[in-house]
């Protein structure tokens, strides 16, 4: 028999693969924002019948401390268990050259859902039809990190109690970091919302994902200066600079002015919240994680009951 190739969704309609934050729709961010505040509220010993005797296979090609950690963690909370393979570009047989659409063949005989990250943007995509499991992108090179989106707007919503109508100021490497292009394409999803952009010259966003969120009625600034910017915000999402994408050191140029600081931060309303995916570095201030608006860390533990609520709904549909 030829072989089935899975798309997105099944044949039931239900969802197959999550690879991209542009085919999440409204409806299914409310439904697993709603799952992951059940799943908090939740007993473990509830919580281990959901997935109890599942196999989740994490396949990691470039390093990862919260994703795979809050993956795994996940997994094992709603009583499943972890297969791994960390730094599989070097310890797994891709370094004999054995092609993503193999794997995927080959690890769905043993796990009931593949998480996983890699090194390129669309290798991932184009290799999950080949796989009988759900696929989830764990983040793929400068492409995409749909589930950090999520748990991004799922921090969004339990911070400020909406996510319609924000001014959300998005700052730092805008060109390759994976986690700002899947939030933006999430947040297009969302009603008035005016993102403002502030990133060194050379790393703004990629002209065809910019086309795309105009496209989809995202209303996009730049030009603003940051004082103004972080004045207005009700979400500032810092990121740091993907050094290691970076063509020369040279597109870095000016990072400097794009730091949060304790001076910049007592500019914020009141009510502003800031988010970062992490790891930071040196982007945001030691000082101001004591702020009560510094919300990257709750944001962390977010992400742990949206994954749940991710991996139950494509495990167990
Ligand atoms: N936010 C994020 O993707 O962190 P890790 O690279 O540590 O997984």
């Amino acid at each position: 028999m030829p072989p089935v190739l899975m798309t997105e969704s099944t044949d039931a309609g239900r969802r197959m693969h999550l690879l991209s934050a542009a085919d999440v729709t409204r409806a299914e961010v409310e439904s697993w924002m709603h799952r992951a505040d059940t799943l908090r509220q939740m007993s473990r010993a509830d919580c281990r019948k959901i997935l109890a005797d599942a196999v989740v296979a994490a396949l990691f090609y470039e390093p990862s401390t919260r994703t795979r950690l809050s993956f795994e963690t996940a997994v094992q909370r709603l009583g499943g268990r972890v297969v791994t393979a960390e730094n599989a570009l070097e310890n797994s047989s891709a370094k004999k050259g054995e092609r993503l659409e193999d794997v995927f063949r080959v690890v769905g005989c043993y796990a009931d859902a593949i998480v996983i990250r890699h090194h390129e943007s669309n290798t991932m995509a184009e290799a999950a039809p080949h796989s009988p499991v759900p696929v989830i992108n764990a983040g793929a090179g400068a492409g995409e990190h749909p589930t950090q989106a999520l748990l991004d707007v799922y921090t969004i919503r339990r911070e400020l109690g909406r996510v319609d109508h924000l001014n959300v100021c998005v700052m730092g490497d805008l060109r390759y970091g994976r986690t700002v292009h899947s939030l933006l394409t999430l947040l297009a999803q969302f009603r008035g919302i005016t993102v403002t952009l502030l990133h060194p010259e050379s790393l703004g966003l990629p002209d065809t994902l910019r086309a795309t969120l105009a496209a989809r009625g995202l209303a996009l600034r730049c030009g603003v200066s940051v004082e103004t910017a972080l004045a207005e915000a009700d979400v500032v999402y810092q990121t740091r600079i993907q050094t290691e994408r970076l063509a020369s050191q040279q597109e870095a140029a000016g990072v400097e002015r794009f730091r949060l600081t304790p001076d910049r931060v007592a500019r914020l309303k009141p009510t502003a919240r800031i988010l970062h995916p992490l790891p930071r570095v040196d982007e945001i201030a030691m000082e101001v994680d004591a702020d009560p608006r510094a919300a990257y860390f709750r944001q962390v533990e977010n992400g742990l009951y949206l994954r749940m609520a991710v991996l139950e709904s494509l495990v167990r549909g």
